[in-house]
């Protein structure tokens, strides 16, 4: 974003607010749930009913994503009763955007009346008893991509210029995804994720170096919005599907399309996941 047009569109928060108004002039619903759907894993937003679809080349100032596998729509609709805002594809900071503008769709959530958020993603599994394909909620995060979407003037409307980050994923919201998954049968686990900046893969060394630190999963989004989604007070659970064991865990090389088509195969269960995770969080925000 330039000087000059920052000038001329406002602040963040300006935008953010212009972003939101015209999403809410879209729709009747009002939700206080927002979800952003990673890699593969956008088929849930067409199970809402009463369902408007808005491109986010329509939205005002919102990043365009250009990822493979994201639609690039904000999806607002009922699951069963609960009215949610379900991105279908986010922006990573490896398609050359800024963490700031990364996390612009946090800040349009919350400028929405959003006060709680499901990010899930396709991630590497790093824990050995992990299996391609299993569900992983996470428990806390490794931010190594070398910056913050923080960094820069604080804007007090948006939250404090040093948050708390002991309990980044919502205690509650974690345990209701564990609880909900093995009820519904699903190979499910709590776990670190690690978020390097892409977009090659890790080598096995990295992966090694990941493993040691502490993390179990490894992908290359969600940690700016949650760092985002924090600073505004607004409740996280996060959620990876692994798409792939992390480089060097198994023998064999990563692709893209093993990865678009692990979450092609787990599309069920995690749908049913999903159903049942944010009735949950409704009742959680009673
Ligand atoms: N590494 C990083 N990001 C990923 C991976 C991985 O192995 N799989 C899916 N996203």
């Amino acid at each position: 974003m330039t000087a000059k047009r920052n000038a001329r569109s406002g602040d963040e928060f300006a935008r953010a607010e212009r972003a939101a108004k015209f999403i809410l002039s879209k729709t009747k619903l009002r939700p206080r749930i927002g979800l952003v759907l990673g890699s593969g894993l956008g088929a849930f937003a067409d199970e809402l009913s009463a369902a408007s679809r808005i491109d986010y080349k329509k939205i005002p100032h919102f990043p365009r994503s250009t990822a493979i596998g994201h639609a690039g729509r904000l999806v607002i609709g009922k699951v069963d009763d609960v009215p949610v805002a379900a991105m279908q594809g986010r922006v990573h900071f490896y398609e050359g955007y800024s963490l700031k503008e990364v996390v612009f769709p946090m800040r349009v959530f919350a400028r929405m009346g959003i006060r709680a958020v499901m990010l899930t993603n396709a991630a590497g599994g790093i824990c050995r008893n992990y299996k391609q394909g299993c569900l992983v909620v996470l428990r806390d995060h490794i931010n190594l991509q070398g910056s913050n979407p923080l960094i820069g003037p604080n804007d007090e409307r948006f939250g404090p210029r040093f948050h708390d980050m002991t309990k980044a994923y919502w205690p509650s919201y974690r345990e209701a995804a564990l609880a909900e998954g093995r009820r519904l049968g699903i190979e499910i686990y709590e776990g670190v994720y690690a978020a390097l900046t892409g977009p090659s893969y890790e080598t096995p060394a990295e992966i090694h170096y990941l493993q040691t630190i502490g993390a179990d999963v490894v992908g290359m989004s969600t940690v700016p919005e949650v760092i985002a989604a924090r600073h505004m007070g607004l409740r996280v659970l996060g959620i990876s599907c692994v798409t792939n064991m992390a480089a060097g865990i198994l023998d064999q090389p990563i692709t893209q399309e093993e990865v678009l088509e692990t979450g092609e195969r787990v599309k069920g269960q995690f749908v049913a996941l999903l159903r049942a995770v944010i009735a949950r969080m409704a009742e959680d925000l009673k």
